[in-house]
């Protein structure tokens, strides 16, 4: 069965200080979402893809359908634009047997991150999340802010994007969590979902990359764009 790709780009981008959806801001001349459907399309993974954009919006929308991208409007968490998502790939065929959500904010994935995540949900694994060692020393805090302790670091992940799922398994975990009335604002990842509502379910971790990073901050622009002078021919 083929692979569906979900980019979720329906965020505000508020952090970011354009004052505008932060899936158009401009890397290098073009918006992160064309940077981010060229990766998916240069991965070659693709049968379908999907596209969540803020409600109302029509720029975001047109790019996807020139990349043969369908738009969708998403909603008001990461979670809630997901599962807008989920909704119009069922309703519309063909069928898929995987799927992949990816941050358009993560728009410079390299398309080796892609395939190996294909890959291990193509050899059975139900969900893949691609991490990366935390470089920082991390310590627990109380909402006073006073230090709890330092975390062992050695066994902590950063998790990025794109996550792989069996889709009916994310199909499953997402009307759970619909059912047990969970916050989508909670919901940070997908496979966090996994976890929460199918704890039977192992979520398998791949290495991630340092060009996966998400775009959130002004100086995540900055490094974006060394990264691409980094890459032209
Ligand atoms: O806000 P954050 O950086 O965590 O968003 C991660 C990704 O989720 C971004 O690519 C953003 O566009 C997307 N998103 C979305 N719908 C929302 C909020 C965020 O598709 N309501």
């Amino acid at each position: 069965g083929g692979f569906a790709v979900v980019v979720v780009a329906a965020g505000s981008g508020t952090r970011l200080g354009h004052g505008i959806p932060k899936a158009l801001v401009p890397l290098d001349g073009r918006p992160l979402l064309e940077h981010a459907l060229r990766g998916v399309a240069e991965a070659g993974i693709a049968d379908r893809v999907f596209v969540t954009v803020p409600a109302g919006d029509v720029a975001l929308s047109a790019l996807a359908r020139a990349h043969g991208a369908v738009p969708v409007t998403g909603g008001a968490s990461r979670a809630a634009s997901v599962r807008a998502a989920l909704a119009v790939l069922e309703r519309t065929g063909p069928e898929c047997t995987g799927v992949l959500v990816h941050d358009a904010a993560r728009c410079l994935t390299p398309p080796e991150v892609f395939r190996s995540v294909v890959r291990r949900v193509r050899s059975g694994e139900r969900a893949v999340v691609p991490v990366l060692p935390v470089a920082d020393t991390m310590r627990r805090v109380d909402e006073a802010g006073r230090s709890l302790g330092t975390v062992d670091r050695t066994v902590l992940r950063a998790v990025q994007t794109p996550q792989g799922f069996d889709l009916a398994l994310l199909r499953a975990v997402d009307r759970a969590a619909a059912e047990a009335g969970t916050d989508p604002e909670t919901v940070t990842d997908d496979a966090s979902l996994v976890e929460t509502h199918a704890p039977g379910v192992a979520v398998r971790t791949v290495p991630g990359h340092e060009h996966a990073f998400k775009i959130t901050r002004p100086l995540d622009l900055v490094l974006a764009e060394a990264v691409l002078r980094g890459r032209a021919p």
